[in-house]
């Protein structure tokens, strides 16, 4: 059997990830495939507990290493309970964040470097995504879009925080031209899933 086909979305804080995916599951099952909707951190029971633990708002003593060894951890365990799996099987799988999040965030935002691709490239096991939808919005127009009294500890972090990580998404674009495309999420949810889809359709065949 075809492997399936493993799609992540990328993008600051509020850029319209979640919109677009649950757009694109819906055109692909149309189209008569079968997809998997999931998301990082999470997407598993230990996934979900340990996206507790870094996200939670009181733990702002949190070590920067420590931070990107838990994204680490939760993603091994995502790629092998459920993204190896499925794929395995020839579905296609929708990811809500991957590799290139751990990257951007504590790679280049929390200043960690290489340490970061190295320890994620034990967590992913060789399966990295096909296509990688990277919706590029700036996060001062994110930031007003994601209401504040539901901010994560993520979120709530300085705005130069936040504008170091959408560079670091910009260099990510221009590294891997052929798996990440770059989209303008400033523009409407309509015009934005149109071109997600046009994209797919070519991928599906
Ligand atoms: P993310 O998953 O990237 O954080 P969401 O899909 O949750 O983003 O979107 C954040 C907020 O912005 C939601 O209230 C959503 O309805 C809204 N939104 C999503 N896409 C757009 C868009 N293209 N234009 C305006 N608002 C949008
Ligand atoms: P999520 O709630 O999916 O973000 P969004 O607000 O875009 O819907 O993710 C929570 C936060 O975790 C978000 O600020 C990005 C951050 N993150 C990392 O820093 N590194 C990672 O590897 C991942 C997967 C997420």
């Amino acid at each position: 059997m075809r492997r399936g086909l493993l799609i992540t979305f990328e993008g600051p804080d509020g850029s319209g990830k979640t919109t677009q995916i649950e757009r694109l599951k819906a055109f692909i099952i149309e189209k008569g495939y079968d997809a998997v909707l999931t998301r990082e951190p999470g997407g598993t029971k230990i996934g979900e507990k340990i996206r507790d633990i870094i996200l939670d708002k009181d733990h702002i003593e949190m070590d920067y290493m420590t931070e990107a060894l838990l994204y680490a951890a939760a993603r091994a365990q995502h790629v092998s309970q459920i993204i190896k799996p499925a794929l395995a099987e020839g579905r296609t799988v929708i990811c809500d964040r991957y590799i290139d999040s751990s990257i951007a965030y504590q790679g280049y935002g929390r200043k960690l470097g290489e340490s970061v691709r190295v320890i994620n490239e034990y967590a992913v096991k060789g399966c990295f995504p096909d296509i990688t939808f990277l919706l590029l919005l700036d996060p001062e127009i994110g930031k007003i879009r994601i209401r504040t009294e539901e901010m994560d500890r993520l979120e709530l972090e300085k705005l130069d925080y936040h504008k170091a990580v959408f560079h670091a998404y910009e260099e990510l674009g221009k590294l891997y031209p052929d798996r990440i495309i770059c989209i303008d999420a400033s523009r409407s949810i309509d015009e934005i899933s149109n071109e997600i889809q046009t994209h797919i359709e070519c991928l599906l065949g």
